[in-house]
């Protein structure tokens, strides 16, 4: 093929960006993708054809896409996509975008191209503690790791999973991988909490029942082991099973029938149980709250879900990865968390493990302001130890006590955050303490403390 002298201009430019930016794409208005440099190719594993849609070509159909919705709006944004590693699993790579402003100016001008600078932090993916993201879960934890893979090997057996761990730490997420990893991925996933009904509902709620069955029963209801069939049925909380329910389920999962309340024949099932609790179903089999073949028909394979605090290098890349997707919703942009924020993240026990990081990074984010994330904006608990550690009954695996410098870095955050809530309040405490989550004799004291009264 005879080189012309558009081809050269484009290789040197293509060079001349790479020298400049490393691994980079360039799009234009419509997202298509103009050029890329070859670290960018190597970063993500191939050539990147020429005029394709980047956000389906980096996103593909993956359920968040905080980048793809960023360009489409027009916003910079900076986030990670997972490529998928021929070895399995998933490599990240950071990508940041940059806006290429348009000629005309003003609140309405849309980007006349992007750039998309992507990172090289991947490089370490391979290492034990890189980040990694499966079936929407992010951790670079060895011992969550080890749990992945143990998910993509009983996903694709019939065995009856049992997954425990503590509230918020992702047991949901872990029984959707296992489902959707299994060959019933493609099957309904059906899901009911044993601890969110009475026995009589529960009961109607799993098996079903039939019309005139009991007041109120005015049609036929499948109940959710019918409705999980040709899938999985995942009881949540089912420590919290009453008893005389264990047994009818111990019934369905032996014989493979339900019988619907009200109803005189059993109808066949062709479900998967997964299964989860927060507590030890040993322990509550020895205190005679669950029955013994049961637990053995639900725990045939047991995975064990670590909670946060036991994950450290999780903390700082979950809260991360929160931020991105808040930050992608538009509004603010936080680029970082402060050194002082990060400690106090890192300090925390997190006994509401994942959402609760979730719920603290919302918090900071709908409070604060400006680019950087800092202490003054995360929530009471975590400034104040008293109120961690009124919460918490599980001290066992408690980290070491806190350093005074870490302390004093906490008091002058929380003085900050009282004297800002006083200020927002007019001065009355009984507001402050209610808009700080605190009782008014915390603040009184509190106030004391740090000299503030
Ligand atoms: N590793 C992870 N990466 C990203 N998000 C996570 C991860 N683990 C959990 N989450 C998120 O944290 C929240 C809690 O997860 P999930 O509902 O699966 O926990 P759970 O153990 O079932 O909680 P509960 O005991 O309260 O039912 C969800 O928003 C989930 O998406
Ligand atoms: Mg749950």
């Amino acid at each position: 093929m005879k080189i012309t002298r558009g081809d050269a201009d484009q290789t040197l430019l293509k060079a001349a960006l790479g020298a400049l930016a490393g691994p980079a794409i360039v799009l234009d208005a419509e997202l298509r993708v103009v050029a890329a440099t070859s670290a960018a190719e190597a970063l993500l594993g191939g050539a990147l054809p020429l005029g394709v849609s980047a956000p389906k070509l980096l996103c593909g159909e993956a359920v968040e896409r905080p980048m793809a919705e960023a360009l489409a709006a027009g916003r910079a944004v900076t986030t990670t996509i997972p490529r998928p590693l021929a070895g399995g699993g998933d490599r990240v790579v950071r990508v940041r975008t940059v806006p290429l402003p348009g000629t005309s100016t003003g609140a309405g001008a849309r980007p006349t191209g992007w750039i998309l600078l992507l990172d090289e932090a991947w490089a370490s993916a391979d290492s034990a503690d890189a980040p990694v993201l499966f079936q929407g879960m992010w951790t670079r934890d060895p011992a969550m790791k080890r749990l992945f893979r143990l998910i993509e090997k009983v996903a694709a057996g019939s065995a009856s999973v049992l997954v425990r761990g503590e509230t918020g730490a992702g047991k949901e997420l872990v029984a959707r991988a296992v489902h959707t990893l299994s060959p019933r991925g493609q099957g309904p996933f059906s899901a009911i909490n044993c601890a969110a009904l009475p026995p009589t509902l529960l009961e109607s709620e799993l098996f079903g029942h039939v019309r005139g069955a009991f007041t109120g029963a005015v049609r036929d209801s499948l109940g959710t082991f019918r409705a999980a069939s040709g899938g999985t049925l995942f009881l949540d909380e089912v420590a919290e099973l009453p008893l005389e329910l264990q047994a009818k389920l111990l019934r369905a999962v032996e014989t493979r029938t339900v019988l619907p309340v009200g109803a005189t024949e059993v109808v066949p099932i062709d479900v998967r149980l997964v299964s989860a609790t927060h507590r030890s179903l040993r322990a509550e089999v020895s205190a005679g709250r669950f029955r013994a073949d049961l637990m053995y028909r639900l725990r045939v394979v047991p995975l064990f879900l670590p909670p946060l605090r036991l994950r450290p290098g999780d903390v700082t890349l979950l809260a991360e990865r929160a931020i991105d997707e808040l930050n992608a919703r538009g509004g603010r942009h936080i680029e970082r968390i402060s050194q002082g924020a990060r400690a106090l993240l890192e300090g925390h026990d997190w006994p509401g493990n994942v959402r609760e990081l979730r719920n603290v990074l919302e918090y900071a984010y709908a409070i604060g302001e400006g680019p950087i994330l800092v202490e003054a904006d995360l929530p009471p608990e975590l400034l104040s130890p008293e109120a961690q550690g009124s919460e918490l009954s599980l001290s066992a695996n408690r980290p070491p006590p806190e350093d005074a410098a870490l302390r004093s870095t906490r008091d002058q955050a929380e003085a900050t955050r009282i004297r800002r809530a006083l200020e927002r309040a007019g001065g009355h405490r009984d507001r402050a303490a209610r808009s700080l989550g605190l009782s008014r004799s915390t603040l009184w004291r509190r106030m004391r403390e740090l000299g503030l009264a």
